[in-house]
């Protein structure tokens, strides 16, 4: 029959050996045993690789996007505490010298039907900081570097406060989050001289939580670390920086046969960048997505 023809599993008919298909020995029944057990181990380590993923095939790809995602600030997922030194590197907290103003910006580009041009809406929430917290750091090994850096002399941003950031400036939402490091003014405040020798020469710092890519941890392919970050500032030449996050996804193919696409998305430091600034505050810090 032709049919049978395409059969790769049919044994060989073949002369015989004493009964036996093949001459066989003790020595090579001892290799047999060898080259089985050392494929098997192998096929064993492999199986085990995929299934927690210890060697995975990394494809790394830098894509701009130009609505880059929302993404929530909040003490799990973000961590961050401002501090400002003396130039002894001292760090203090005094609201009769210098208060820390927070400013969350939303703004929307909205399409007008009757003039056919985008409209810019505005919308801003001004809150106060407060001190640091243990729980502003709810994660005691990153905790550990922000004591270090003297974390309750530092000010962070209310726990029942929700703030985001999102978008390129001209994105139809677009979310950034200020800070506004301004001398003390009014009656409460310390006397005018002694501000003023405090804040002629300071070091701003912003301590937070950066992630890095690991993609040996399949299930949560980002390890955190602690980041800390100074600028040098005075009233008389006040800076403006601008702090870049940028938003990195991690796509996992969890499938075994079939893709299967688990997505991960978590925003890392990029880079910032210092201008001189008018005299509205002796620093102004500004957080936001970048491409
Ligand atoms: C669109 O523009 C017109 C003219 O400026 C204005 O009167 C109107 O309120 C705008 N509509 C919206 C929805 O903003
Ligand atoms: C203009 O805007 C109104 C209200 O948003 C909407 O009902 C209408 O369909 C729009 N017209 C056009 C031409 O898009
Ligand atoms: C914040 O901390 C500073 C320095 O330890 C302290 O003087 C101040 O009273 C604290 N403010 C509040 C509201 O607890
Ligand atoms: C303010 O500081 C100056 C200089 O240190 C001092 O001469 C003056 O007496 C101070 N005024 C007050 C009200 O403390």
């Amino acid at each position: 029959m032709g049919f049978n023809k395409i059969d790769i599993f049919g044994s060989n008919v073949s002369i015989k050996f004493q009964g036996l298909d093949a001459h066989q020995t003790r020595v090579g029944a001892c290799f047999t045993v060898l080259v089985f057990t050392l494929v098997f181990l192998r096929l064993i380590i492999l199986v085990n690789n995929s299934v927690n993923g210890y060697n995975p095939t990394v494809l790394y790809q830098e894509r701009f996007v130009q609505d880059p995602k929302m993404f929530e600030i909040t003490p799990n997922s973000l961590s961050l505490a401002l501090g400002l030194l003396d130039m002894n590197f001292n760090y203090y907290i005094d609201e009769t010298i210098f208060n820390i103003q927070g400013v969350h910006i939303i703004k929307q580009n909205v399409w007008n039907n009757s003039t056919n041009q985008y409209e810019q809406i505005l919308s801003q929430k001004v809150f106060n900081l407060v001190n640091c917290t243990d729980e502003h750091i709810p994660d005691p090994q990153l905790r550990d570097f922000f004591l270090q850096s003297n974390l309750y002399m530092h000010q962070c941003i209310p726990l029942d406060l929700s703030l985001q950031i999102q978008g390129q400036f001209n994105s139809e939402v677009y979310q950034e989050l200020n800070f506004y490091f301004k001398k003390c003014s009014g009656l409460k405040c310390k006397n005018d001289s002694d501000i003023n020798k405090l804040l002629s020469s300071n070091n701003v710092e912003l301590v937070f939580t950066d992630i890095f890519f690991s993609p040996q941890n399949k299930e949560n392919p980002f390890t955190k670390f602690s980041r800390d970050l100074y600028w040098v500032t005075s009233q008389n030449l006040p800076r403006f920086v601008n702090v870049f996050m940028r938003n990195n996804y991690v796509e996992t193919d969890v499938g075994w046969i079939t893709q299967n696409l688990m997505t991960n998305i978590y925003p890392s430091y990029s880079y910032d960048d210092v201008q001189v600034l008018f005299r509205l505050a002796f620093i102004f810090l500004l957080i936001q997505n970048n491409i």
